[in-house]
């Protein structure tokens, strides 16, 4: 798909540590052999279903692009998701997704994310998040960010303690077929703004707002 017909391609934010690139085909392809190798470590499991991580290869290769592929077509007011490819340097490493819930209504966006193992636990899982979170509050003006994770998913509830989400309750979502809890979080604009950086440029954000419905 060319970058010109779809402006979350050509999205780009960075921060001083590491970029977002939208997630073009050409960052999917340098991605791919981080998802061929294997993104979920073991036990706990991190992810709740349907998630093609979890599956074996080729099908895991095929459901991941194919869900990233139908994201880019699925775009309405009310409900939208970017892909970006996290790049270090060179290096693809992982992925953020900002998703736009109810965004035409409420402002309000959640986000999900992941790394290569070999890159994690180095401050990069927090320094993605505060680069999303400019973008959807900076960039598209958000009212409030979301963010869920297992109980037992000590990064993932870390890096939105740690970036000022508040807790929002719990709920349950079974994983490889399994129930357990999620716990919720909440992070409002204004208590993202104390902490909202000066050092993340934001590339392309004013070109997706029409895309996206955002006024
Ligand atoms: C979640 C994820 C993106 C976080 O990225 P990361 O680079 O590993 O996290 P960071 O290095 O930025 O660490 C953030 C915080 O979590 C803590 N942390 C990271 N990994 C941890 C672990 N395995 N156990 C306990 N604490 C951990 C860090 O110490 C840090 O805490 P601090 O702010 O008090 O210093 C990454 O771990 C990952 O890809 N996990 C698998 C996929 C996943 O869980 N995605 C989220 C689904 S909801």
């Amino acid at each position: 798909m060319s970058t010109n017909l779809y402006p979350p391609l050509n999205l780009k934010v960075i921060t001083p540590r590491l970029e977002l690139h939208g997630a073009t085909d050409e960052l999917l392809a340098q991605l791919l052999p981080v998802v061929r190798g294997g993104v979920v470590a073991g036990q706990p499991y991190p992810f709740d279903d349907p998630m093609s991580l979890y599956e074996d290869n080729p099908v895991r290769e095929r459901k991941w692009l194919q869900a990233i592929w139908r994201g880019r077509g699925n775009v309405h007011p009310e409900s939208w998701r970017l892909y970006f490819v996290i790049l270090l340097g060179e290096q693809a490493v992982g992925m953020q997704d900002l998703i736009g819930v109810n965004f035409d209504t409420c402002q309000t966006v959640t986000s999900f994310s992941w790394l290569a193992p070999s890159v994690r636990q180095q401050g990069l899982g927090r320094e993605m998040r505060a680069a999303i979170l400019h973008l959807a509050f900076e960039g598209f003006g958000a009212a409030e960010a979301a963010s869920e994770a297992f109980f037992d998913n000590l990064a993932s509830n870390r890096v939105s303690e740690s970036m000022g989400y508040q807790p929002n309750g719990s709920d349950w979502a079974t994983r490889r077929g399994e129930p357990a809890v999620l716990n919720r979080w909440r992070l409002k604009r204004d208590d993202w703004a104390p902490n909202r950086r000066s050092d993340i440029e934001l590339i392309g954000a004013e070109e997706c707002k029409a895309v996206l419905h955002i006024k």
